[in-house]
């Protein structure tokens, strides 16, 4: 099965071979070409070109792309999808005057959908799982990482991974799933964090690893969930296993947890709302991305990552959705990329970077996704027909993305 894209406007994040992740500097600019042609064959980007110097017109498929752009689809490393029902009474609760905080310390929060999580069984979880990826595939998300971490029990942390690898089969190549046993302690350790770390660590890793349930092992590194010594017992547990770490740190307080998350090596470290300058000192020169969830600012009102600083200090950015039912419940990354420029004060081709290639780099799937190379996954989205991919995040909510094609086949 072939597909030819023709009398492309613009395509845009062309690389001929991926640099690694961008940083600083380098997020500045998003390589394209203008009146352009792309060609897939099966589910693999075989070549681009100016159409100039478009030789071979054979394809069983084409696309007359006059007016639009193509660009990469989006990459979203860090989502919760996976989870039952929602908790819309919690959104009305802050409106009405409560924290966050405040209602995870009355059982609500985390806590309140592992109950939910807990009730539900496996194939409606899927169901409503499916639902929701669905819809963000539409939206041009074309790889995507998933938590677990609303189970908090053993049988229940191994059901969300099972949904998660019946969605992996679904959707070949496009997902990575993360371990996030360690997202709250349940009401019967609340006193014996010791008992759920061992639980953790001597229990569940070792079953997760034994089904190959995942890819990445995650904590929240935060005043009142996981402390510095705990996360790192279970990054350490997990990299026994294979498992990098990912981890959620520095949303509320900054309490050296990102020191600890680059010496244990980890691919990624998000939230990071709050970023000291001895945070920025300890990344510079490390492998750990940092990301950006500025959707979560939004809905939670809590203050936006500072992006800025970051960039500005030459360090690299991904910025992901964080889908889930307490904190973000949206995956739309179109959104992602709007209130990053928005509110993160990144220039379109900054958040555009942060969300391919940086992207695709925090999920380890820089070699395959992120960007319009030879030899990757033909992931790619192509906008209705706009003057310039500014309009991407100008026009914020809006969904300028007509057609999305993952592993070559149209969505
Ligand atoms: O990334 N902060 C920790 N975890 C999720 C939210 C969890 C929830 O409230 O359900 C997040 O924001
Ligand atoms: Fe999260």
């Amino acid at each position: 099965m072939s597909l030819l894209i023709i009398n492309i406007k613009s395509l845009l994040q062309v690389r001929e071979n991926t640099p690694g992740f961008l940083s600083g500097d380098e997020m500045k600019t998003l390589p394209s070409i203008e009146n352009a042609f792309l060609k897939i064959e099966n589910d693999t980007i075989t070549n681009y070109g100016k159409m100039e110097d478009l030789s071979d017109t054979n394809a069983d498929e084409i696309i007359d792309a006059k007016g639009k752009f193509v660009l990469p689809a989006w990459v979203d490393s860090h989502t919760h999808i996976v989870y039952a029902g929602n908790r819309e009474q919690e959104f009305v609760d802050r409106i009405n005057g409560l924290s966050y905080e405040e209602i995870f310390e009355r059982g609500g929060g985390i806590l309140n959908s592992a109950k939910k999580l807990q009730e539900t069984p496996e194939e409606e979880l899927y169901k409503q799982s499916k639902k929701r990826l669905d819809n963000v595939v539409r939206m041009g998300t074309g790889a995507i990482e998933i938590k677990s971490g609303y189970g908090l029990t053993t049988d229940a942390e191994l059901k969300m991974l099972r949904v998660i690898k019946r969605l992996k089969a679904d959707y070949p190549g496009m997902i990575k799933s993360t371990f996030l046993g360690a997202h709250a302690f349940p009401l019967e350790y609340r006193e014996n964090h010791q008992g759920y770390i061992d639980l953790l660590c001597n229990e569940m890793i070792p079953a997760i690893a034994e089904e190959n349930l995942a890819d990445f092992v995650d904590a929240f590194l935060e005043t009142g969930y996981f402390s510095v010594e705990e996360t790192e017992r279970v990054m350490q547990a997990g990299k026994k296993y294979g498992l990098k770490a990912k981890i959620h740190v520095n949303q509320f307080t900054a309490i050296d947890g990102i020191e600890s998350c680059v010496k244990n090596d980890a691919l990624s470290v998000d939230h990071l709302e709050i970023v000291t300058d001895a945070d920025i000192e300890v990344l510079k020169g490390s492998k750990t991305m940092p990301v950006a969830l500025p959707t979560c600012s939004f809905f939670i009102t809590i203050p936006y990552t500072p992006a800025r600083k970051i960039i500005d200090a030459g360090l690299p950015l991904a910025i992901a959705s964080d889908y889930n039912p307490g904190t973000t419940p949206s995956g739309n990354m179109n959104l992602v990329v709007a209130t990053a420029c928005i509110k993160l004060r990144m220039t379109p081709e900054e958040a555009i970077n942060a969300a391919t290639i940086n992207g695709a780099y925090a999920m380890d799937l820089l070699s395959t996704h992120g960007s319009i190379t030879k030899g990757k996954k033909a992931n790619v989205m192509i906008t209705e027909k706009l003057n310039s991919f500014y309009e991407i995040p100008y026009n914020f909510g809006d969904m300028l993305i007509e057609q999305v094609i993952i592993n070559g086949k149209r969505i």
